[in-house]
């Protein structure tokens, strides 16, 4: 018998002191957090993301009266991304949060589908896809890697029979 663990390790930012690119895509997540349709939960949540062609995509959350047919913010934008721009790597995404219910100074993590998800599009795109999470306050939370956010993941890979000769 022996202990395991895993860990998650990011980098805390200030806003001031994020490099230029993520300011900008960071800046239009929370932009996006305008867009929210979100009149049951009053939570706000907008995500951007950059892709290795220079384009940005958004997204914001979108809920419904049956409320688990709506959709996260970072699925709307990465299963648009995708639709729009198939196969194109995507760099990096934003998320920022927020409502007018209480402060949201510390940034959250995406829910567990939605780190499913994004890790879907890491796996097949074979190259690291950088997060960055924000709520209200100054304090950024940077990941060089989604898949930092969701140790021992599942993926296609466990659907082959690695077992066989
Ligand atoms: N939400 C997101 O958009 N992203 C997340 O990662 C967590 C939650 C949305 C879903 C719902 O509209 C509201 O926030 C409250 O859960």
């Amino acid at each position: 018998m022996e202990p395991f663990s895993f860990t998650i390790s990011g980098i805390a930012y200030q806003l001031h002191e994020l490099p230029a690119a993520d300011r900008t895509l960071l800046d239009a997540a929370k932009a996006m957090t305008a867009n929210a349709y979100a009149p049951y939960s009053q939570f706000h949540v907008g995500a951007a993301l950059r892709l290795a062609n220079g384009k940005v995509v958004e997204g914001s959350n979108q809920e419904n009266a049956a409320y688990p047919s709506g959709l996260c913010a970072e699925r709307v934008a990465i299963f648009a991304a995708s639709s729009q721009y198939p196969g194109m790597t995507v760099e990096a995404m934003a998320i920022a949060v927020s409502t007018k219910k209480f402060d949201v100074i510390e940034p959250l993590s995406p829910c567990g589908s939605c780190r499913q998800v994004l890790m879907e599009y890491r796996h097949r795109q074979q190259s690291p896809m950088r997060i960055m999470l924000s709520g209200t306050g100054d304090t950024v939370w940077v990941f060089e890697d989604v898949s930092a956010l969701l140790p021992f993941a599942f993926n296609a890979d466990g659907l082959k029979n690695r077992d066989k000769a």
